[in-house]
């Protein structure tokens, strides 16, 4: 009886490891692109938004290529844009193959960030990186798609800033998520992180000439 109340115990212990390991992601051991997206929380996902442009889109817009997506909000005082300022980074290090990932920030301010908001906030940064905005509803689909965690905080004296998440997803060319590149990550770990997305995703011009 002891017995099998250990192992029950160590089934919970398990599990909760694995529940744990999983949502933040450091259970992806075999890289950046793990093999065992099948067995995860499914992370990226259906949504449909604005672009900073002004043109509608959906995840469908983005496949073909890797993305790496961020969520956040214009008015953020500085994980936003340390964080854009480093893909940014990552973009500039990566030189050309930099043009075979999507760039994204997906707001989750729906209040304050509109297409124009953040065509204004992109120019801050390179203009690779895509501004994605949208309704209360899309905004909330969208983080539901990558499990992402937000929260609008009143201040003192008036006004709110968001509480969010601020791992960047990166996804494959087929939209499955591929691992994430952490706030306190180094820059070199990251960039080596993304050039593996590279090298594990045809390069679709190449596709497209037939030499895959
Ligand atoms: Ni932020």
């Amino acid at each position: 009886m002891r017995l099998i109340r250990r192992a029950a115990w160590a089934a919970i212990a398990i599990l909760g490891f694995l529940v744990v390991g999983t949502a933040t992601g450091w259970l992806v051991t075999d890289g950046p692109l793990g093999t065992r997206e099948d067995r995860l929380p499914a992370i990226g996902g259906p949504f449909s938004l604005t672009d900073h442009r002004g043109k509608p889109v959906t995840e469908r817009d983005f496949l073909g290529k890797p993305t790496a997506v961020f969520f956040g909000f214009t008015s953020c005082p500085d994980v936003c844009p340390t964080t854009l300022a480093r893909m940014g980074a990552h973009i500039d290090a990566l030189g050309p193959q930099a043009d075979r990932i999507n760039w994204l920030l997906i707001s989750v301010d729906h209040e304050r960030d509109t297409p124009r908001s953040m065509a204004e906030y992109m120019t801050l940064f390179d203009p690779r990186i895509v501004g994605l905005s949208g309704t209360e509803h899309q905004v909330a689909r969208a983080a539901e798609s990558f499990q992402v965690q937000y929260r609008r905080v009143p201040l003192e004296g008036g006004g709110y800033t968001m509480d969010h998440s601020a791992s960047v997803f990166l996804l494959d060319a087929e939209g499955r998520f591929a691992g994430t590149l952490d706030y306190e990550e180094r820059q070199d770990v990251a960039e080596e992180k993304l050039k593996l997305l590279l090298a594990r995703s045809p390069d679709s011009s190449k596709v497209r000439r037939g030499l895959f």
